[in-house]
């Protein structure tokens, strides 16, 4: 399918830079979010990130500001949904306010636009009957930071059709994506799970008094080549989105092994959230 018109919902952390992703690679792109302070806060993110890229040599000035050029923000999520080929759902993880996107896009978008969730913890069967076209549905998860990681998730519910599945791995691609294709909805899908395993142990570890928080990141970089350390990555994912996580996937397993842990809930009932609020396992200040 020829996808020329791409509607990101959300002007959070993922969906900004989902939508920037999207601008720089060629599409024409609408950033919605319900609030209109958040889109300009996304823009004023996303102008400062081209400019530094920009300053970097990282970046020829002209492809960012037709980039800019081509990405508009909107609040008016049926208008949008009217021009869109594909939509990415990034809106808040609450599957009541999913299904009530999904119906709204069902209703507004074209005929032939395909509908993605960008969640990791709703599997797109969730949400597919409320949009009455499950077989163009499925989840299209990214990474954060979603502009920098080339992982995207694709992963298909009962009724996804092979057309869809294809169109959505061309996007991947031609945002300069390495797509992986996910073939049964299971929680975690790939990464969560592989990521969830590694930062139980370290926890683990940690709550254990084995080795300080420091050092086992430090292990984990320069033991197991790993980018970050699990701390470091929880930081920057979030404590409040980590538990979130482990609470998805405990509620739909049950089983205890995936039980959100004593010291990423305490720390979120603190406030402490990792980068974004200034604190998490490490600090953050100025
Ligand atoms: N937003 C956009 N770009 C960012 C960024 C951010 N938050 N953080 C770093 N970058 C960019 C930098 O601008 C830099 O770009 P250039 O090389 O073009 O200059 C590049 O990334 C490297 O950054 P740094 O040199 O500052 O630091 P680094 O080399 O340590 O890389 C990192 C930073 C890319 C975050 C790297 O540490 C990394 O890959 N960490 C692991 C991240 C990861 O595992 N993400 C998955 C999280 S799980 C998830 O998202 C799933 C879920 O459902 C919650």
């Amino acid at each position: 399918m020829d996808i020329k018109t791409i509607l990101v919902i959300g002007a959070g952390t993922m969906g900004r830079q989902i939508a920037t992703s999207c601008a720089l690679g060629g599409f024409t792109t609408i950033l919605q979010d319900i609030s209109g302070s958040a889109l300009d806060e996304a823009r004023a993110d996303l102008e400062g990130w081209t400019a530094r890229r920009v300053a970097k040599g990282k970046l020829q000035a002209e492809i960012a500001d037709a980039a800019l050029a081509r990405l508009s923000q909107s609040t008016e999520l049926g208008a949008c949904a009217a021009q869109a080929d594909l939509v990415i759902e990034a809106a808040v993880e609450r599957l009541d306010i999913k299904r009530s996107i999904f119906a709204e896009l069902g209703k507004n978008a074209p005929a032939h636009a395909i509908l993605v969730t960008n969640s990791s913890t709703l599997a797109s069967s969730h949400v597919a009957e409320a949009s009455g076209r499950a077989s163009q549905v499925c989840n299209m998860h990214f990474f954060n930071p979603a502009l920098v990681m080339k992982c995207v998730e694709i992963v298909r519910n009962e009724q996804t059709s092979d057309e869809t599945i294809q169109s959505v791995m061309a996007v991947a691609r031609a945002l300069g994506k390495e797509p992986v294709l996910v073939n049964k909805e299971i929680p975690g899908f790939i990464a969560n799970r592989m990521m969830g395993a590694i930062q139980r142990e370290a926890l683990n570890l940690a709550s254990l008094g084995v080795a300080s928080i420091k050092d086992i990141d430090t292990t984990a970089r320069t033991a197991l080549g790993h980018p970050m350390g699990p701390f470091e990555l929880m930081d920057l994912v979030g404590l409040d989105v980590t538990d979130f996580i482990a609470q998805a996937t405990y509620s739909e397993t049950g089983e205890d092994v995936d039980q959100p842990h004593p010291m990423v809930t305490q720390k979120v009932a603190e406030g402490k959230l990792g980068r974004k609020s200034g604190e998490g396992f490490y600090e953050y200040r100025g």
